[in-house]
């Protein structure tokens, strides 16, 4: 079975956020089972710059269309490309003046999205589905599986294409946060070169905006998402962003796929990052980590501190909000933080201000920056991940790994993989972290006390370390369902209608 794999982050390359991780994990667990895998990105720099290779492909086609007029965009063209350390060919979608912008991919230098995102991600979305209409005649997808909004245009045009009469591959969403949409003015629509019908509430319209999220949930065979909860959370009008009606109508096509993780990169026997690598088996070497990580944080090296680290992106998702409500208490139950993170500037603020307000007790990193990454979620007893939302979340998956107790709410992701040391899970061997419900300082609070006492019960701290390091949450398994997903769907067409052209 072929399947393009469509996405915008691919780590170690480019990285925002676990999409990243993911594109890195799950495309050779695919192959492992048999698929032939191809990816599809667009040639940011830091993509563009790693290639080892190009073959040029095809130009993306701009001729008329059965429905109308193609995509209004620059000069675009496919080529095959090599990169270092990726067992997979990849189509880079080379169009300079949609993507020769350094950093992120989504946002300009002043943290805003680029005024022509909607042009930059159609683009990508229409190379998707020109690809499964034949662009490249060696190799034709049989499944097209999207990510994220960015590639939410896809099942649309592929839609469009099976709706003319053509032969079309089968198309998979994947829903890695419904926060962010893709939504645009309704006056980018007449440039995307879609069948005018489809600018309607049964369609991609929302709320007289496009919604390329609404697209590509409307128009994909099957939707998926990164953890069974969350894909039951985006039903309701609390999580469901606006467009929950829509994923009840197609709930019957919805499921979540827990996300897995590469424990090539994160396992703290091989980490390379680590001043001294321990195991389940010489757990004690983890104090090595911990000490390390107090003196580059400027934490006093106490061995007995319970460190809390945090990994983050800081937006309202994350629940951080409530951190800074209980530092004083952190600190006073003899508790010390290390922070990571970077986005919100009143959150960095505060941030900051606490490391001021508690030296010796409160490091904090604002930044990106992976190395320091492994060092807090080794260093650390307990990662911190107090989500308002979570569709799956990786950081609670790396602390299991290195022994590090998650503290999280009971949300989407985290909910499906974090036991709470209750008294009853302790009885029972199952516990793994500390799980709380309400998101507010006192909930949060609660799971921090849970944690101090654990602490004093040295044995049941261990025993809930070496139950969580024994966990895994394999790129394998996840992978199996994805398979068992594309299966279902139609078998791939074996000719395709010719309904592509270009002008010149
Ligand atoms: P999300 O994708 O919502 O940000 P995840 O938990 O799925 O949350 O993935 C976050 C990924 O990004 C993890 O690999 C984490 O280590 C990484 N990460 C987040 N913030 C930082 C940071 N400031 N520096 C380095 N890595 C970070
Ligand atoms: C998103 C989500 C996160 C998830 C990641 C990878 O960024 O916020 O919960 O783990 O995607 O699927």
């Amino acid at each position: 079975m072929k399947v393009l794999y469509v996405c915008a982050e691919l780590f170690p390359f480019l990285k925002t956020g676990g999409l990243a991780d993911v594109s890195a994990g799950l495309p050779p667990a695919l192959q492992a089972l048999g698929c032939e895998v191809r990816l599809l990105m667009p040639a940011f720099p830091a993509i563009a710059s790693a290639v080892n290779s190009t073959r040029p492909v095809a130009l993306l086609p701009d001729g008329p269309l059965p429905w109308g007029k193609a995509p209004v965009l620059p000069t675009a063209k496919v080529a095959l490309a090599t990169l270092p350390g990726l067992k997979m060919p990849l189509y880079l979608l080379q169009a300079p003046a949609l993507y020769e912008r350094p950093g992120s991919p989504y946002l300009g230098p002043n943290g805003k999205d680029w005024g022509d995102n909607a042009r930059r991600f159609a683009a990508l979305g229409w190379a998707a589905a020109t690809l499964g209409q034949g662009l490249d005649p060696d190799w034709v997808p049989d499944v097209i599986h999207c990510h994220d909004w960015h590639t939410g245009l896809a099942p649309a045009y592929v839609r469009a294409f099976a709706d003319a009469g053509g032969a079309t591959p089968s198309t998979v969403f994947t829903i890695h946060n419904m926060a962010y949409q893709g939504l645009f003015p309704r006056a980018v629509f007449a440039q995307l070169g879609l069948p005018a019908a489809y600018f309607d509430v049964g369609g991609l319209e929302f709320f007289g905006q496009v919604s390329f999220m609404k697209a590509a949930i409307r128009y994909a065979d099957r939707v998926t998402t990164v953890s069974p909860t969350y894909a039951r959370e985006i039903l309701d009008p609390s999580q469901g962003c606006g467009l929950d009606g829509l994923l009840r109508e197609r709930a019957h096509l919805l499921s979540g796929v827990l996300n897995g993780v590469d424990y090539q990169v994160w396992s703290p026997a091989t980490d390379g990052f680590l001043p001294t690598p321990y195991d389940i088996d010489a757990l004690a070497k983890k104090s090595s980590a911990k000490r390390t990580l107090q003196l580059s944080f400027g934490l006093e090296p106490r061995p007995h501190a319970l460190v809390f680290g945090v990994v983050s992106r800081l937006t309202e998702q994350k629940g951080l909000h409530l951190l800074p409500q209980v530092i004083v208490d952190l600190v006073q139950a003899g508790g010390q933080l290390a922070l990571l993170g970077q986005g919100d500037a009143t959150l960095e603020q505060a941030f900051v201000d606490a490391a001021i307000r508690h030296p010796g007790q409160v490091g904090v990193r604002i930044g990106y920056d992976e190395v320091t990454a492994h060092a807090v979620i080794a260093g650390a007893d307990v990662i911190l991940v107090p989500s308002a939302f979570e569709p799956c979340g990786l950081t609670q998956l790396y602390g299991l790994r290195y022994g590090t107790l998650p503290l999280v709410r009971r949300v989407g992701g985290l909910a499906d993989t974090v036991v709470d040391c209750t008294l009853e899970n302790l009885d029972d061997g199952t516990a793994t972290g500390f799980v709380f419900n309400d998101l507010s300082a006192k909930g949060l609070l609660s799971a921090l006390r849970r944690a101090f006492a654990l602490s004093r019960r040295p044995d049941e701290w261990t025993a809930a370390q070496r139950r969580g390091m024994g966990l895994r949450f394999d790129w394998l398994t996840a992978a199996q369902h994805y398979l068992a997903i594309y299966q279902s769907l139609k078998p791939g067409a074996k000719s395709r209608a010719r309904v592509l052209s270009r002008r010149n």
